[in-house]
């Protein structure tokens, strides 16, 4: 059956046949045949260069062998166990060891849990029960995260969702990233009722927008001088661009980290992790409770721990060599058209705004979006799969190869051309 088909009666079971809205996209997205590598493969028989990645994950590229390999192995010794095994503790043990500031760590199945209850222990430990978020910052679909928040509820123009009761949007402040006249006027108001500040590093869930110089620092300052906590949510950072966390290759030491995505080797987790102390705060050796039928299960840890000690002797220079490759022949492809733009990206990351700036939220918001989405429509026609939205991250993975991006930029060309003229 072809992906039409397949919408069809997808639709009649899922909410625009789809099971997290992301993956819609307008006529209808197609469905996945396989992966591989730095590859998509669709029911119609369409092979696509991919750069969405699986929304990150997939780091070495899809279905890596010696991760597929681990997975097998471990599901030969059972799936899920419900009772500790070493496993947690090897993966544990390697984050440990290349995660700076984090001592002490909670494994959950979702980078939205790990935020979620990062966001409950900050409370507990506290005793506060404000947070500080950013505007179009996304930690997952969860309350506190769907206020003035980024990636689908951008995409979809439900920013702040309904069903968020009142009483819980109240206790979310939202502040601007890059704006530190923003964020102190917030701690100026709260700073004694904010148990914390949550943001990403780097801003990935509106388009890529990279911290101006200072600004992390600031906010480190701020949250230490009002007795806040500060989460750095890495659910797409962590591991990107070097064998540890973002924090670590900037020097700034935030109370709770936040990860998911790359750690899990392509199977559901996420990571709430910190000190000592604050992490003794969790149950059942401490009183702020969580809990997770399926939390560090092994079949997750055994592709975590395979994929992590991959990536430990990757040389992460050759990623941020391929991404430069491409935006440079993106960049050349667009200024040739005179068309305005900006590409901001980082290591491994990148996203292209059609627009005059973007480095804060009101420049991304006023980017050409529709051209972005026609962009990537004829993309697609020419062999190559960006994430549907301008509100996304491009991701390059080390699968993707020199042809790869030479591929890319030769498809990139004509659908420009064919969009713009
Ligand atoms: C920064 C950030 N935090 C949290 C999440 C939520 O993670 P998950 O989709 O695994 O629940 C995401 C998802 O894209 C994210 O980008």
């Amino acid at each position: 059956m072809g992906s039409k088909d397949l919408f069809q009666i997808g639709s009649s079971m899922f909410p625009m046949g789809v099971n997290s809205p992301v993956r819609y996209f307008k006529d209808y997205p197609f469905y996945v045949h396989h992966v591989k590598g730095s590859k998509i493969y669709d029911v119609d028989g369409n092979e696509y260069i991919d750069y969405c990645l699986a929304y990150g994950p997939s780091i070495l590229g899809h279905a890596d062998p010696d991760v597929v390999k681990a997975v097998k192995e471990q599901a030969e010794n059972g799936l899920l166990y419900g009772a500790p095994a070493e496993i947690e503790i090897k993966l544990g043990d390697l984050i440990r060891r290349s995660s700076r500031n984090i001592e002490m760590m909670r494994f959950t199945n979702s980078g939205t849990e790990a935020t979620m209850h990062a966001i409950r222990l900050a409370r507990g430990y506290t005793g506060r029960s404000i947070v500080v978020k950013m505007e179009g910052g996304f930690h997952g679909a969860h309350d506190y995260s769907l206020i003035r928040s980024g990636s689908g509820t951008l995409t979809f123009g439900s920013p702040s969702s309904p069903g968020v009761p009142e009483e819980v949007a109240k206790t979310v402040i939202v502040g601007r990233y890059n704006d530190r006249e923003s964020i102190r006027d917030i701690f100026d108001r709260y700073g004694d009722r904010i148990a914390a500040l949550i943001t990403e590093p780097i801003m990935g869930n509106a388009g890529v927008i990279l911290p101006d110089p200072g600004f992390l620092e600031f906010l480190r300052e701020i949250t230490e001088k009002n007795g806040s906590l500060l989460i750095f949510d890495e659910v797409i950072t962590g591991y990107r661009f070097a064998f540890s966390p973002y924090q670590d290759l900037i020097g700034i030491r935030p109370d709770l980290t936040t990860m998911g995505k790359i750690i899990g080797g392509g199977m559901p987790i996420g990571l709430f992790g910190g000190s000592r102390d604050l992490m003794s705060r969790v149950s059942p050796s401490g009183d702020v409770y969580q809990s997770g039928t399926f939390s560090g299960n092994p079949i997750t840890m055994a592709a975590g721990y395979a994929a992590l000690k991959k990536l430990q002797n990757m040389d992460y220079s050759r990623i941020r060599k391929t991404t430069e490759k491409l935006i440079t022949g993106i960049d050349e492809i667009l200024s040739r058209r005179k068309i305005r733009h900006v590409i901001n990206s980082y290591v491994s990351m990148f996203q292209f705004f059609f627009a005059e700036e973007a480095h804060n939220y009101d420049q991304v918001m006023k980017a050409d979006r529709d051209l972005y989405f026609r962009i990537f429509k004829s993309l697609m026609r020419h062999g190559v799969y960006l994430p549907p939205s301008q509100f996304e991250t491009n991701f390059v993975s080390f699968a993707h190869s020199d042809e790869d991006i030479a591929k890319t930029l030769e498809a990139f060309d004509s659908a420009v051309g064919e969009v713009v003229g």
